[in-house]
């Protein structure tokens, strides 16, 4: 045992007073406080609890106290050491908590700004699509036609069988161009009107082509139509005529056939139904196997298809073998040849195949509706 300290002296040891203790304590305790940030915090740290700090250097004089002061001073200088130590840490993750909430403000990135000033454009769905369908038959020896959409009255019916009092001119919902100022006010009096299909392109091919003619033609209707979600008064059709020696309806059916498998994918097929349109004979209306359920929703409640409302087909427009007068307007022999003709919407297409849902998307021009469709060419 070590004998008492005789030269203990309580002057000597004045730091180690209660008091004295406890101002250090809050001297530390109210810098941690007054630390604006962690640099600060640092900074009250060192002073406060480093190596040359008050609590430390009275933490050394302890050693020299006798065994009974030394207990206590130990325990105060301990007590009030690690309370500076908590409030450190306190202050810490305060202000570490501070700073990261700020960073976050400061430094958050837009991620709706504009990333290029000058973003590249997408081509519109309609077009990428009709000139799919155009390729497909550009593919097997087909030539692309194309007409006027201002079109004269007698390639969009008369030679197309419409005779002038025709009912079936009623069929289609005209939009009538106004002839000259002075021409009273028939507005059919100019003999034009914007094309209703694309049909008049065929009679433009035949007085336009040698024989034979393997033509495709993509284009722009009009119709007399409010817009709604499922009509458009200005819409995409494309249209086919071949007219050659010894064509039937049965090439009819393998052109279809060989059209869906391209466009929707092996195992799809077509299905005719009679129809009647004045410019071919006999005329059909032609459906393609759903290409989602491929007709298992038929009767199956189970399956329910959305695309084909479980009717496992989806009309895709009309067909038939051309009218032979058809063909005389056009001066075509029609003893020697024959033709097949079809023509089908190309939004109502468009539609299915990709779910959209409202028409409207595909005419109001928003990049938002295009840009998903990416830059397919
Ligand atoms: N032109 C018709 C329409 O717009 C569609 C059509 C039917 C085109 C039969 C054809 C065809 O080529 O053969 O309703």
């Amino acid at each position: 045992m070590s004998a008492p300290n005789k030269s203990y002296d309580p002057v000597e040891v004045e730091a180690l007073k209660p008091e004295e203790i406890e101002r250090m304590r809050d001297e530390a305790l109210a810098a941690f406080a007054a630390a604006a940030d962690l640099q600060q915090l640092q900074e009250a740290k060192t002073a406060h609890t480093g190596g040359s700090s008050p609590l430390a250097l009275a933490n050394r004089e302890i050693g020299a106290l006798p065994p009974q002061a030394k207990a206590d001073a130990g325990k105060r200088v301990g007590q009030a050491r690690a309370a500076v130590g908590r409030a450190l840490a306190a202050r810490q993750g305060e202000l570490e908590a501070e700073r990261d909430a700020r960073v976050l403000v400061e430094e958050a990135v837009d991620v709706t700004l504009p990333y290029d000033r000058t973003p590249s454009g997408a081509r519109h769905p309609l077009t990428t699509f009709m000139e799919r369908v155009a390729d497909v038959f550009v593919a097997m020896g087909y030539e692309i036609a194309e007409g006027p959409e201002a079109e004269a009255e007698w390639f969009n019916f008369d030679a197309l069988n419409f005779t002038p009092d025709h009912p079936a001119r009623q069929m289609q919902d005209t939009f009538f161009v106004r002839g000259p100022q002075g021409a009273g006010d028939d507005e059919s009096a100019s003999g034009v009107v914007l094309r209703t299909h694309t049909s008049p392109v065929q009679a433009r091919a035949l007085l336009g082509r040698e024989l034979p003619v393997y033509v495709v033609c993509p284009g722009r209707v009009y119709r007399t139509d409010e817009l709604d979600a499922t009509h458009t008064p200005v819409f995409h059709q494309i249209e086919l005529l071949a007219v050659d020696e010894g064509l039937t309806m049965a090439d009819l059916k393998g052109t279809l056939d060989h059209m869906v498998q391209s466009l929707f994918g092996a195992g799809m097929k077509t299905r005719l139904r009679p129809n009647y349109f004045p410019f071919t004979e006999p005329s059909a209306e032609m459906d393609m196997l759903c290409y989602v359920c491929k007709g298992a929703s038929v009767g199956n409640p189970d399956r329910p298809c959305r695309t084909c409302a479980s009717e496992g087909w989806i009309e895709l427009g009309g067909c038939g073998m051309v009218n032979p007068r058809v063909l005389v307007a056009c001066g075509v022999d029609p003893g020697r040849y024959s033709g097949f003709a079809f023509g089908f919407g190309i939004e109502r297409m468009l539609m299915f195949r990709h779910n959209i849902e409202d028409m409207r998307d595909m005419v109001e021009g928003d990049v938002r509706f295009t840009r998903p469709f990416g830059m397919e060419i």
